[in-house]
């Protein structure tokens, strides 16, 4: 497909960063230090940074928050009133004996008082995590435990899946609801927060101190915690303003979830570093809600995800022509493959292509990206950011030359390159090989040095952008009364980039059916997650596996899509 050249006299207003290649040439971190600010001692509190500082300045008053609740509701939130509520959190916190290094964790939907706990938890010194609030008991437990979370953040109608597991979280201390008083031995947090005071004395971290965590999937294994350091803020906010272009005027909209890296760096962190009014939608989504918003709110820059925009695309151009989408400067997408297809509607639909970026909750910020004055490649994730140095090596970790396949990798380190595995150095470790941190994506780099992805290089799924493990699919699988084994793969899907498809071999006395498989999908719900259920179950008298009794995934797939099925040497029955 053609290049989509850029015309910087067409644009709205100048763009942030004028030269993508200069700057990358001339740029070193170091330079950039006073993007944020620094207590004394080089000590920063990435909260302070995102809120507080602007409260210094005529930001005070600007509106940082448009929340639009799923029913109807809408609030406007300044700066000073984000300062005073989080303050007023963090006391809070302290009344419960946080400290330093505890961890905090929140299971809410986008409403205010996530990102009031959020911002409130930072400023203890403790370390923030997000649930996403279609998670089920099992995947609660799972990083409850793991984490040792000391305080939870839910509302009434979330706070019933904890109650299910609580007993087996000895070390979660408290449960505070945000929505009525909760029971005798549940914090309240609307109570509580009327008698805290508005002054608190931010506690002032180390740049390598723990900021955030987040539970993310692998292949093998149950999901990891990445831990973020309070350093992130550099890269967050400098990527917000050079990628996402953001400006002082902007109404900007990130569609994420917090419970997800990019609600986190690029729906709190980055946005509001710069001093940016975000819109927070609270309820799920549809063409006419998101049009709807698109116009209210006159949002300028979006940030969006490729499965998001192929839904719109199947509701059709003619929807969209409902609403008056005019405010729109500047869109950019991230989290699975882009397809062109989806650029060109974007030019056709909104007059703007949409910007492709990748990066991974591992990297904690944009490390790729396409900008507003460099051409696009249509298909093409971009070129590396400024300080990022980006290359595909073979498996032994030698660089590969220009227009090869290979893996996808990257010179660290970077401002908001993860810390640690939480409790797991040996994961941590093998994320790195011959000075490499090795992103587990394979890609390609052509002669204009524009990365090109092609596919993951283990098992891992995305489906409408959410990354999951198949092994934690299969454990939840197998807790099913009907099922011995299972296997799971991503199936590509035209609208979800890949769906969940399952294998599952039955228990004597089981017979498959579509109610037996209704039941497992619904019992994945429950268990798991609303977004992480198999759509598609196939039952098998049995599964593919190695002499040693592993599930062949690969295998699974290949016969599913009708591909070479490769070496089955291993295969325990031929
Ligand atoms: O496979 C890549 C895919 O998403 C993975 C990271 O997922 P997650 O940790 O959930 O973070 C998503 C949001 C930052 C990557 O390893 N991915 C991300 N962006 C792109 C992408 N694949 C293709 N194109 C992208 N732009």
């Amino acid at each position: 497909m053609n290049e989509i050249i850029r015309k910087p006299n067409k644009f709205r207003v100048k763009p942030n960063m004028e030269n993508y290649e200069e700057t990358y040439k001339k740029f070193e971190w170091n330079n950039f230090y006073d993007e944020i600010e620094w207590f004394e001692g080089e000590k920063l509190n990435a909260a302070y940074n995102a809120i507080d500082r602007q409260t210094k300045t005529w930001r005070k008053d600007k509106v940082a928050l448009y929340c639009e609740g799923s029913n109807g509701t809408s609030g406007e939130y300044s700066f000073l009133d984000l300062q005073n509520l989080s303050n007023k959190f963090a006391n809070v916190l302290k009344e419960y004996g946080t400290q330093r290094g505890d961890r905090v964790f929140i299971f809410l939907p986008r409403i205010l008082e996530l990102y009031v706990s959020f911002l409130g938890i930072i400023k203890t010194g403790a370390i923030a995590s997000n649930l996403f609030s279609a998670f089920g008991t099992n995947a609660l437990e799972d990083r409850l435990r793991d984490s040792g979370a000391r305080i939870l953040v839910t509302n009434s109608e979330l706070k019933k899946r904890v109650d299910e597991i609580k007993d087996k979280l000895p070390e979660l201390k408290h449960v505070m609801i945000v929505d009525d008083e909760g029971t005798d031995e549940e914090i309240d947090y609307m109570g509580e927060m009327k008698k805290a005071s508005r002054d608190f004395e931010i506690e002032q971290m180390h740049p390598g101190d723990p900021l955030f965590m987040l539970y993310t999937s692998g292949t093998t294994g149950k999901p990891k915690g990445i831990v973020h350091t309070h350093y992130a803020i550099l890269q967050e906010h400098l990527t917000m303003k050079w990628v996402l272009d953001i400006q002082e005027d902007d109404i900007y909209w990130c569609t994420a979830d917090p419970g997800w890296v990019t609600g986190i760096a690029y729906g709190i962190l980055g946005p509001w570093s710069n001093g940016t009014s975000s819109v927070v939608y609270e309820g799920k989504f549809s063409p006419e809600k998101w049009y709807s918003l698109i116009e209210k709110r006159r949002v300028t820059v979006w940030y969006t995800a490729p499965t998001a925009i192929r839904m719109l695309m199947h509701a059709g151009e003619e929807v969209a022509k409902n609403y008056d989408l005019e405010s729109l400067r500047y869109l950019c997408s991230v989290g699975e493959p882009l397809n062109p297809e989806a650029i060109h509607w974007a030019l056709k639909v909104f007059g703007l292509p949409f910007h492709d970026n990748w990066w991974q909750t591992e990297t904690g910020g944009i490390l790729i990206a396409n900008y507003p004055t460099m051409s696009i490649k249509p298909g093409s994730m971009g070129k590396p950011f400024p300080g990022i140095r980006a290359s595909i090596i073979d498996d032994d970790g030698n660089e590969r030359p220009v227009g090869k396949e290979g893996n996808l990798a990257i010179k660290p380190p970077w401002p908001s390159m993860m810390k640690a595995v939480w409790r797991d150095a040996e994961k941590y470790r093998s994320y790195f090989k011959k000075g490499w941190y090795i992103t587990g994506d394979m890609a390609r780099m052509d002669d204009e040095g524009y990365f090109w992805f092609i596919g993951r290089a283990d098992d891992i799924i995305k489906t409408a952008g959410e990354r999951i493990g198949p092994f934690e699919v299969e454990s939840v699988l197998v807790e099913h009364p009907a099922i011995v084994e299972a296997g799971v793969i991503g199936k590509p899907d035209l609208v979800r980039g890949e769906i969940i498809k399952a294998f599952v071999s039955l228990k004597k006395g089981y017979q498959p059916s579509t109610e037996l498989e209704d039941d497992i999908k619904q019992f994945i719900k429950k268990r798991l997650a609303g977004h992480a259920y198999p759509r598609e179950i196939e039952f098998r008298e049995s599964l593919p596996k190695t002499q040693s009794g592993k599930i062949m995934r690969r295998l699974l797939k290949a016969q599913d899509l009708g591909l070479p099925i490769g070496d089955t040497s291993t295969l325990e029955e031929r």
